[in-house]
Parts: C-alpha cells; sequence; structure tokens
C-alpha cells in the first residue's frame, strides 16, 4: 500500500479573488495573505467603490504601505487590482486600466447581488456595451459574481439562471472576452465552465469545496458559514471537488476571504464572507486531500491561474506539512475581532514557517 504523502512543496501559490478590505483593519488582512500567497487579485468593492485606475493606485499604495506596517516586504507580494464595473464605465476607463499594468480585471456586481454591490451594474448589456467591447479589445478579463438578483428566483438558484440569462448572452455577443466567473458554487456551473468555447475559467473558494449548506445550520445557525453565493448541496459541492482536482487549467484557487466585524455576523442581519485568508492553504490542502488529489493541488493554486491571466508562474514554493493545526477562535483586528472560518476546529494541514 502507498503510503499517504506527509510534506507537499508546491510553486508558491496566487489567491485570484481576495477581499482585503481597508482602513484599520487592512494591516492584518494583508498580512495574513501574504504570509502564503504571492499575489492577489484584490476586490474592488469598498465604500465608495475602486471604479478608476486613479482610485485603484490610490487602493494599490495604501495596500503597501500595510504591508509595511506589518513588517513585511514590499517584493513579497503584489496586490493585481481591479476596478469595480458600473453603468457608467467608458471605453477610456477601460483603456486607461489595461495601459496602467497595475489593474488585472474589472469586476461585475449585478446591482444588489452581495456586500457594497448597490453600485452595480443594473443592465449589463444594455448600458456596458462601450466598456465590454473595450475590454474584448485589450484582453482585460471580465470577473463575474455570477447570480441573479430578482427577487422571484430561489437563493439557491441564482447561479444557474444567471448563466441562461446573462452568461450565455454575454458570451455570444463577446466571445473573444476573457471572463472569469467568480467562486462557482454549483455543477450547473461546472459544467458551464467546463465546456464553453473561448477564454472561461472560474476560481473556486475553499468553502465551498469542504462545506454544503448543512454546515449553515448545523446544531444552530452559524453566521460565520455564510457567504455569498450561499453554500449549496452536497452534490455541487462534489462536483466542484472534482472540477478543482481534474486537473483542468479552467478551475483555480479564489478564496473569497471577506472578513467582517464578529458582532456584523453574529447579527440579526448578519453580512456575508468568510474569513480564510489565514488558514487558506491548509483548508485547500484539506479538501484535496479529502479525495486523494494532493498532487492536482500545484496547478489549481500555482499555474492554472496564472496561465489564464498571462503572467509568469511565481519563483519561490510554499510547503506543507501534515500536522494537527487548531484554528484560533478569534483573531483581534486593529478594535475589531473577526472569527475565522471554522475557527477553534482542527485541521491536519500546517503551512510550515
Ligand atoms: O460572501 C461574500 N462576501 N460574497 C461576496 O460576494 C462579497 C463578500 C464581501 O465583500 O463581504
Ligand atoms: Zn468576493
Amino acid at each position: 500500500m502507498q503510503s499517504p504523502i506527509d510534506t507537499l512543496t508546491i510553486t508558491r501559490p496566487d489567491d485570484w479573488h481576495l477581499h482585503l478590505r481597508d482602513g484599520a483593519v487592512l494591516d492584518s488582512v494583508v498580512a495574513d495573505t501574504a504570509r502564503q500567497f504571492a499575489r492577489a487579485i484584490i476586490m474592488p468593492n469598498l465604500r465608495p467603490p475602486v471604479t478608476t485606475t486613479e482610485l485603484a493606485h490610490a487602493y494599490r499604495d495604501r495596500i503597501y504601505s500595510a504591508l509595511e506596517r506589518a513588517g513585511l516586504s514590499t517584493t513579497s507580494f503584489t496586490p493585481l487590482m481591479t476596478l469595480y464595473l458600473t453603468d457608467n464605465t467608458s471605453a477610456d476607463e477601460v483603456v486607461r486600466a489595461s495601459k496602467s499594468g497595475f489593474v488585472h480585471g474589472i469586476k461585475l456586481y449585478p446591482a444588489g447581488a452581495t456586500t457594497n454591490s448597490d453600485a452595480g451594474v443594473t443592465d449589463l448589456l444594455g448600458k456596458c456595451v462601450p466598456a465590454l467591447e473595450a475590454m474584448q479589445a485589450t484582453g482585460m478579463p471580465l470577473l463575474v459574481h455570477g447570480e441573479v438578483t430578482d427577487p422571484e428566483i430561489d437563493l439557491f438558484d441564482r447561479e444557474a439562471i444567471f448563466i441562461d440569462r446573462i452568461m450565455i448572452p454575454l458570451r455570444r455577443a463577446f466571445p473573444a472576452l476573457k471572463v472569469v466567473f467568480e467562486h462557482l458554487t454549483t455543477s450547473d456551473g461546472v459544467d458551464y465552465v467546463r465546456e464553453a468555447a473561448g477564454p472561461v475559467a472560474a476560481t473556486i473558494t475553499a468553502h465551498h469545496l469542504l462545506y454544503n449548506r448543512n454546515a449553515l445550520f448545523q446544531g444552530g445557525m452559524r453566521p460565520h458559514w455564510y457567504c455569498l453565493p450561499v453554500l449549496k448541496r452536497e452534490r455541487h459541492r462534489l462536483a466542484l471537488l472534482q472540477a478543482a482536482s481534474s486537473g483542468s487549467g479552467r478551475f483555480f484557487l479564489g478564496t473569497d476571504s471577506a472578513p467582517h466585524a464578529k458582532g456584523l455576523k453574529e447579527n440579526a442581519c448578519g453580512c456575508a464572507g468568510c474569513y480564510t485568508a489565514l488558514h487558506a492553504m491548509e483548508l485547500y490542502a484539506t479538501a484535496f486531500d479529502s479525495v486523494g488529489s494532493l498532487d492536482k493541488l500545484e496547478a489549481f493554486a500555482s499555474l492554472n491561474g496564472p496561465a489564464f491571466y498571462g503572467l509568469p508562474v511565481n519563483q519561490g514554493t510554499l510547503t506543507l506539512n501534515r500536522e494537527a493545526y487548531t484554528i484560533p477562535a478569534e483573531l483581534p483586528m486593529a478594535d475589531t475581532t473577526v472569527v475565522p472560518l471554522a475557527g477553534g476546529e482542527s485541521l491536519g494541514w500546517k503551512v510550515a514557517l
């Protein structure tokens, strides 16, 4: 019998979907990410949202300052900035972003779909055609929060309906547009991304690989497992795990780590978002190990993303050891507290220091 792998060394990974936030918590959040990842695609849903190249430049400076305050070198981590698409994003702004060299994607939040999405798009193929044309022409990827916001549609069906109502018409109109279907959560999404013609890929979170929707209600309501798109049925989790470990270059790592203060999650109307930046690679290793696919983790975490974005693969490595690791129950951050996903529980993998 083959002995299990106890140490895994992979090319240093990247996080292709991350919420770093801003202000006082930024120092802690960026430090947690930079400990594991060389680069990350930084989501633009701040208040106010990052809608221009100029705002992205200023945000990038704040991220580098936070890295320095956390005692980390500014060469150890590269934030890959994004813009927030609105009904008014101009073709000129897309061209400016493309020429900047530091903006790597433009994010579509359907208005009202999730945290800080009120300024999002109300009618993609009606209002955003000039921006989409410029993105297709310049090779700027569209990063998609793939859920319809129609209140008539059941929360658990919003991704599947988005494919029919938005994704298929979008890609028919812009067949050469690079599209990343962010935080995929369903087998419908997996089937679409696997089979679609043209430059389409998807990110998958660790929490959607590890948990199904029962996790939200196990022994009571558990707000720290609440994110958007919400966790789905077990058959969807299994399809995601199969896709992530299939070796297909279309699927890659994106944590969607999204911290909220403890009191805003443990609340009558709790915020959506799971904080996983602290222990992301331990969570992904646990998921891949559960299906005997640790040998596929490097492609998913470190190779497929750079290939899709046209960026070089990182130089360094990251080592994971099979050892008991208890996730901290709470993390102090500036004047607040964040509860990491599965805080207080144990995992069987730990990133080597
Ligand atoms: O759970 C989520 N949290 N999903 C999102 O799309 C946004 C994110 C956040 O910013 O908190
Ligand atoms: Zn997100």
